[in-house]
Formats: C-alpha cells, sequence, structure tokens
C-alpha cells in the first residue's frame, strides 16, 4: 500500500484518536493475570496489540470481543497461564514480546516468543539479563528473537538499566510480582510509567520516587474496568499537521495526558509552538484530557538531550518534520535508542528527509537540522515503520508538488484509521 499526499489547505476540526498502545498492550496482559473479569474499551485494534491478545488466547485466557476496540478479558489469576501448543507469535510488537517475557519468567512450563523479521533484528538481551539474574532461564538467538524463556522461583532484585527502557522496566517488574521478596529497579531517567499506575490500580504495591521504582510480591490483581484514553503517539501527528499548515486548528479529546509521554509537547511548546494541554479526568490511574493546537507563526530550532529523550522517545519521527521548518540548528543527542525501534530512525530520517530538500546530518546517537528549508514532494520509503511513514505522510502535506510514501501499510502497527482522521480534518492524502 502506498500513500499519495497532496499541499494541504488548513486543517480544522475536533476529533479523538485511538487508544494508547503502551496501556491496551498492559490492561489485557495484566487482565489476564487477573483474578476475575475485566472489561477493556478503547482498546487499541492495531496490529501490535493483536498480537497481545493472539498471544494471551495461545496462553489459554478466554477473551470475549464485543467489538473491535472492546475486550472482556476472562482473567485466571497470577499463576493461571497454561503453556502455549507452539511458538508464541508477537508479530512486530517488541512490548509484546518484552513484557511477556517478565510474566513467563515466573511459569515453569517453557515457552518460545517468535516475531517478524523487523522485531527478530531488535535487542533482547537487555530484558533477558534481569531476568536471569531473578532465576529464569533465558535464552536469546545471539541477542535476538527468537526467545526461550522457563520460568521458575525468582528471587527479588535490585536492577540498575543500563538504558531508560519502559519495556526492560516493566518487563522487571512484571517478574517481580512473582519473587520472594521486593525488587527494585533503577532508570538512568524516567521513562513511561504505565505498567507502574496500572499495577497499582489493579492493587499491587509499586512505590516509585524519581529514578527507582519497587515492586513487592502479590498474592492478585484484581480485575479492571476501563476506557483507554487516546493515544499521545498519535495525536503527536495530527497536532504537527496542524502547527505546520498555516490557518489550522486542531482539537483532541480523550487523550492521555501522562507526563511521561508529553515531552513533545514541552519541546515543540518551547519551539514556540501554539499547543493547549486541557486535563479533564483520570482513567485507570493515568491523566487523561484535551489537545488544542492552532498554525504557529514562528518556530525556533531547539536542542534536545538527557531525561527529555525518553519522554519524547516515540515522537522524534515526526519531531524531525517540525525541525526543518524551524528557524535555526536544531540538536538531537544521547537518543542512540532510535537506532533500534521499528527502523534505524536517525539512519531513514536522514535518509528520508534529505530526497525531500531538508538539511540533517546524522550522529551515532541523534541528529542535526539545519531550518528553515522548503520541503519538496517526492517519492519516500517507511522503511516497514508505521512513525516513520505517519511523519512522511505530514512532511507531505508542507512539501510542494506530490508526495508518495511507499510500503504505508505498517500505518496499521499503531493507528488504524490515520488517513481516515487526516482527511475528516481536510487533509488530501489516498491510499493507492
Ligand atoms: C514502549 C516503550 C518504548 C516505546 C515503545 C512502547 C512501551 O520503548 O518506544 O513504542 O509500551 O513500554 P522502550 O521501552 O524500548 O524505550
Amino acid at each position: 500500500m502506498r500513500l499519495r499526499i497532496r499541499p494541504a489547505s488548513p486543517l480544522s476540526g475536533m476529533i479523538s484518536v485511538p487508544g494508547d498502545k503502551s496501556i491496551s498492550h498492559r490492561a489485557l496482559l495484566f487482565a489476564a493475570l487477573a483474578d476475575g473479569v475485566s472489561n477493556l474499551q478503547g482498546w487499541l485494534p492495531a496490529a501490535d496489540c493483536e498480537a497481545t491478545l493472539r498471544c494471551v488466547r495461545a496462553l489459554g485466557i478466554e477473551v470475549e470481543r464485543h467489538a473491535e476496540d472492546h475486550l472482556i478479558v476472562h482473567g485466571s489469576g497470577l499463576k493461571g497461564l497454561r503453556p502455549a501448543s507452539g511458538p508464541l507469535d508477537c508479530g512486530g510488537s517488541g512490548t509484546t514480546m518484552r513484557l511477556l517475557m517478565g510474566i513467563l519468567a515466573a511459569f515453569p512450563f517453557p515457552s518460545v516468543l517468535v516475531g517478524n523479521p523487523q522485531l527478530s533484528r531488535r535487542p533482547m538481551e537487555r530484558v533477558a539479563r534481569p531476568l536471569r539474574q531473578m532465576g529464569a532461564d533465558v535464552i536469546t538467538t545471539e541477542g535476538h528473537a527468537p526467545v526461550y524463556v522457563r520460568g521458575g522461583a525468582l528471587r527479588g532484585i535490585r536492577y540498575e538499566l543500563p538504558v531508560a527502557s519502559a519495556q526492560v522496566k516493566s518487563a522487571v517488574l512484571l517478574a517481580g510480582l512473582y519473587a520472594d521478596r521486593p525488587t527494585a529497579v533503577i532508570e538512568p531517567a524516567p521513562s513511561r510509567d504505565h505498567t507502574e499506575r496500572l499495577l497499582r490500580a489493579m492493587g499491587a504495591s509499586v512505590e516509585w520516587d524519581g529514578h527507582t521504582i519497587t515492586i513487592h510480591p502479590a498474592e492478585q490483581l484484581l480485575p479492571i474496568s476501563l476506557r483507554i484514553p487516546g493515544d499521545p503517539s498519535s495525536a503527536a501527528f495530527l497536532i504537527a499537521a496542524a502547527l505546520l499548515i498555516p490557518g489550522s486548528a486542531v482539537q483532541i479529546h480523550g487523550v492521555l495526558l501522562n507526563p511521561t509521554r508529553l515531552g513533545w509537547v514541552e519541546a515543540w511548546q518551547a519551539m514556540g509552538a501554539p499547543i493547549q494541554v486541557i486535563p479533564e479526568g483520570e482513567a485507570g490511574g493515568e491523566p487523561v484530557g484535551r489537545l488544542h493546537a492552532t498554525a504557529a507563526t514562528h518556530l525556533q530550532a531547539i536542542e534536545i538531550a538527557g531525561a527529555m529523550v525518553p519522554r519524547m522517545i516515540d515522537e522524534f519521527p515526526i519531531f524531525a518534520v517540525i525541525a526543518t521548518q524551524a528557524e535555526g540548528v536544531t540538536q538531537v543527542r544521547d537518543a542512540a535508542e532510535l537506532r533500534v525501534k521499528e527502523s534505524d530512525r536517525i539512519a531513514a530520517l536522514a535518509m528520508e528527509l534529505r530526497r525531500m530538500g531538508a538539511r540533517i546530518e546524522e550522529h551515532p546517537d541523534g541528529f542535526t537540522i539545519y531550518g528553515p528549508t522548503p520541503l519538496r514532494g517526492t517519492v519516500v520509503q517507511s522503511h516497514g515503520d508505521h512513525r516513520l511513514a505517519m511523519a512522511l505522510a505530514v512532511a507531505g502535506l508542507i512539501a510542494q508538488g506530490e508526495t508518495i510514501v511507499e510500503d504505508a501499510a505498517c500505518i496499521a502497527d499503531s493507528f488504524p484509521g490515520f488517513v481516515e482522521v487526516m482527511r475528516a480534518l481536510g487533509a488530501e492524502m489516498e491510499i493507492e
């Protein structure tokens, strides 16, 4: 599938975005381990979360699907998973594989986790190492999937994460639910804290202060009834389009406003972007509200490094597009993690944005963009990366002439309906 994009007239409208991907994975996995029936509405029916659903069912959990985004999960308790009859297929989803490794580390039966070629290139030893320290038997294939896990009695540990990764942190915390004593994870910088918040909402004892998270062994998890808020990482593409297209005004309601996910809002506001954040309530221990953006009259370059990086880790592709329109030199450092996402996002961004006329330099741990530069429409590649595909589609809206994003089906990995939402706001995008 390819996307054909024409320069846009102003975007306007009030819309919602599909459920948060990180919370959709966690809500389903934790509900599977709860004592009783959980009700999940607004669950994200995207390819990555469908992989989690497939795995949960393969592990013996009954899940009723009342609508694409409405699941009833019959949890079988913390010890209730049953061995799958074959390998657990995590598709392209790193969250599925890494969180499941943490859970399966507590089960005495052997499991094998496999992924597609893209996921099989991503690092898994970072999860295997702490789980081995806790007492599980975990074997990776030269650091990658397929991964073999055979769990058993686990020891609580104190583990310093070498990288700020919510997926690794979550795997250790989940194993910690089953350990013989409290487990502490120390982060180099705070990463998204959905695991901590949701486990606490389900009755587990989890404390966190700044860099250290401590989890206590649990007897049970309580089932939960949850409306999953909209994904701010999906909202970021719509907000960016509104900022970049003169005359636009876009409002998105029901969005997750967790501060560990909103680094991009702060960064763009600091660049001069008129974005408003309007808190409205709470769901499952998470703040929820509205985002409002109008076109920016002037954007200034910015430097991003250190603790800000994990707070906007998924938004660098669209941030880079914005930076091409900002005045001055935008610098990103301390972001080597971008090289092990769905694609090598530093190399892929530099390659594709250059094709469109951007001035971008690649570094081992980031990039530099010299702006502003007009973008020109051309044929660009998604590299099989959903966030790159959507970022390039937004770039196409402000480029001169027509842009074609090749291999764009991957958008459904996180944001099914992206093109329809864009069109509802007034963008000219066609699927071919
Ligand atoms: C995620 C954590 C982040 C993020 C990914 C989802 C999660 O990955 O990039 O899209 O749900 O925990 P890392 O934890 O590897 O940084």
